[in-house]
């Protein structure tokens, strides 16, 4: 790994940041939208928020997991020194510096010299040399769940219906097998949790498997729905579904951007744990929210 040198600035995490604030912005536009008044609602902040988190994920491919995950390190980096410079005496348990030097993070020695312990426990789970089936799952976690992150939005914005289309019953199974092969390998890799104690331990393991419900069965119930001709329903799932995949990516990573400087006294991996546990049930929540309005907006169209 090639250590950043001293002054290094990631302009990469500067431009997400810049990116964050846009897609704030565009949250509190469709807050102020009503629904069917001809405004674009929320679909400009669901369209940059889906664009964020592809730019973030296909990092991975394209770097390799220790590299993405410098990156995703240094974007928490900022957030976590707020306040603090930490040049002397013991750290609290939820912040630490890097194994070695600053190669933990993208961010240059000379920047945030302290980082949050589960994203160090992370960085450090996949270094060259552990467990090859540890990372092997992770890039068919990444892959798949991306790839059901953006085929349901196309889904629900195409459907089959009465014209039969052809293309929405094939990308619906190809939507569902990669919302469970990314169920499945987070299932893999957070059975190891317990032995992290950064992250909670089996507290977040337990948490991870919430996580997996809240995504999963909400699609299974949707095909369900779809067998049995039930077309409002398998709608509404899906949305439901949709709904869990926003929770399970983005209502993880900023209920702990937003944490972190918080937690850094508290017992270890509790601002961790919180975010697990709250983002499956926050995701289904904003799936029923995004269900009523469509609701709302299609009854609208028809009067
Ligand atoms: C069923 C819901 C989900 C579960 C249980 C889950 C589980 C996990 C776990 C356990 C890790 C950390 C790996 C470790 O150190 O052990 C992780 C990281 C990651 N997951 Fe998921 N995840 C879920 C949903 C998603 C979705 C929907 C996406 C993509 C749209 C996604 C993309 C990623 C990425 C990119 C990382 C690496 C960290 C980052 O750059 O954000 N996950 N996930």
């Amino acid at each position: 790994m090639q250590p950043a040198s001293p002054d290094t600035v990631p302009y990469g995490v500067i431009v997400t940041y810049s990116a964050l604030f846009v897609w704030i912005g565009t949250f509190i536009s469709g807050v102020c939208s009503r629904p069917g008044n001809g405004g674009k609602g929320y679909i400009p902040f669901i369209v940059l928020g889906l664009f964020i988190a592809l730019f973030l994920n296909v990092r991975y491919l394209f770097e390799g997991i220790p590299a993405g995950l410098r990156f995703f390190n240094g974007m928490y980096d900022v957030i976590v020194n707020l306040g603090e410079n930490y040049t002397k005496g013991e750290l609290p348990p939820n912040v630490v510096r890097c194994d070695n030097g600053q190669d933990c993070s993208v961010w240059g020695e000379n920047h945030f010299p302290i980082h949050s312990a589960w994203a160090v426990a992370m960085y450090r789970r996949f270094q060259p040399g552990s467990d090859p089936t540890r990372s092997i799952m992770f890039y068919i976690h990444i892959i798949s769940n991306s790839i059901a992150f953006f085929l349901v939005h196309y889904q629900i914005l195409y459907p089959g219906g009465l014209k039969k289309n052809k293309w929405h019953a094939l990308l619906g199974k190809i939507c569902f097998l990669c919302a469970t092969a990314g169920a499945l390998s987070a299932l893999w890799i957070s059975s190891e949790h317990d032995a992290v104690p950064e992250y909670g331990g089996f507290v977040a393991e337990v948490g991870f498997w919430l996580m997996c419900v809240c995504m999963w069965v909400p699609a299974a119930v949707g095909i369900l729905k779809m067998r049995n001709a039930d077309m409002a329903g398998h709608r509404a799932w899906m949305v439901r579904f949709a709904g869990g995949l926003w929770g399970t990516f983005w209502g993880t990573r900023i209920p702990a951007l937003v944490l972190d400087p918080f937690f850094r006294s508290y017992p270890i991996g509790t601002n961790f744990c919180i975010s697990v546990w709250i983002s499956g049930p926050m995701g289904l929540i904003g799936g029923e929210i995004a269900l009523n309005r469509m609701n709302k907006i299609m009854k609208s169209k028809e009067n």
